[in-house]
């Protein structure tokens, strides 16, 4: 598919939401339903992760940011938890080139030092070679909460205050989105939640105040570029109001 060509005769190439996120939920009832294992669900999840980049990157879109690993994923299995960051790892390596020569840049939210360190490694250095790059953003949620990303934030602007560079007047919403994990990002437009669950779960409390919401029955390892261009038909066809009259 040729980039910024409608692949859906349904989407305005006008209209497209600069920044979408996805709560890639399912994998393990994926992997139960093909008599796998959950770490092969997993798998199969990542290998989605490429397709729906770059079907996003060909529609224009700016940012996608995707929940990959959450503050509270610390309490699945070990077993669980140590597979997932060998996967995400593999694709880092497997995935930096291409990720390179299509004018992506990677970046990151939540907290790497916590991850083991072949994980944040490869992160990072994916990271560092696709820094310049100008097309679009993938955004990785890994070890992140939307809570711990506001205390991180007001401890920020806390410290900030102690330092006498900014007064307690000075806080409003600007600055609070100016101190979030990827400031350029603050505002999602379309919030994806596959397999089903009508939940949040810690995901981007701030950015996603405006968000048009869908949630679709698809498992993310089924969720494919046809459930992409349907979510984004039922994005355009919302009345965006921001709080306001239409
Ligand atoms: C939720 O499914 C999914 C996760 C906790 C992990 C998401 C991770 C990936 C898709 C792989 C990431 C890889 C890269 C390269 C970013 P679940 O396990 O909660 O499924 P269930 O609710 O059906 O059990």
């Amino acid at each position: 598919m040729k980039s910024g060509v409608s692949p859906d005769d349904r989407i305005d190439m006008k209209r497209i939401p600069a920044h979408i996120a996805i709560i890639m939920d399912g994998n393990g009832r994926w992997a139960k339903r093909h008599g796998k294992v959950r770490s092969q669900g997993h798998e199969a999840g990542a290998h989605n992760v490429r397709e729906i980049t770059e079907a996003c990157r060909e529609l224009g879109v700016r940012a996608l940011t995707l929940f990959a690993f959450s503050t509270e994923n610390w309490n699945r299995s070990k077993r669980e938890v140590d597979s997932l960051f060998r996967l995400i790892s593999r694709a880092m390596k497997k995935y930096a080139n291409t990720i390179n020569k299509t004018n992506v840049r990677l970046r990151h939210l939540g907290t790497l030092e916590a991850l083991p360190e072949h994980a944040s490694k490869d992160v990072r250095k994916c990271m560092e070679l696709t820094k310049n790059n100008t097309t679009m953003d993938v955004c990785m949620a890994l070890n992140y909460g939307g809570r711990g990303e506001l205390v991180h934030a007001a401890r920020k602007i806390a410290e900030a205050v102690q330092r006498g560079e900014i007064k307690p007047e000075d806080i409003d919403e600007e600055m609070i989105a100016d101190h979030l994990y990827v400031p350029e990002h603050s505002e999602v437009d379309l919030l994806i939640r596959t397999s089903g669950e009508m939940r949040i779960s810690n995901f981007m409390l701030w950015q996603i105040s405006y968000a048009e919401i869908v949630v679709t029955p698809t498992f993310w390892p089924d969720f494919d570029r046809k459930s992409l261009y349907d979510a984004i038909v039922e994005y355009q066809a919302r009345d965006r109001r921001f709080g306001g009259r239409s």
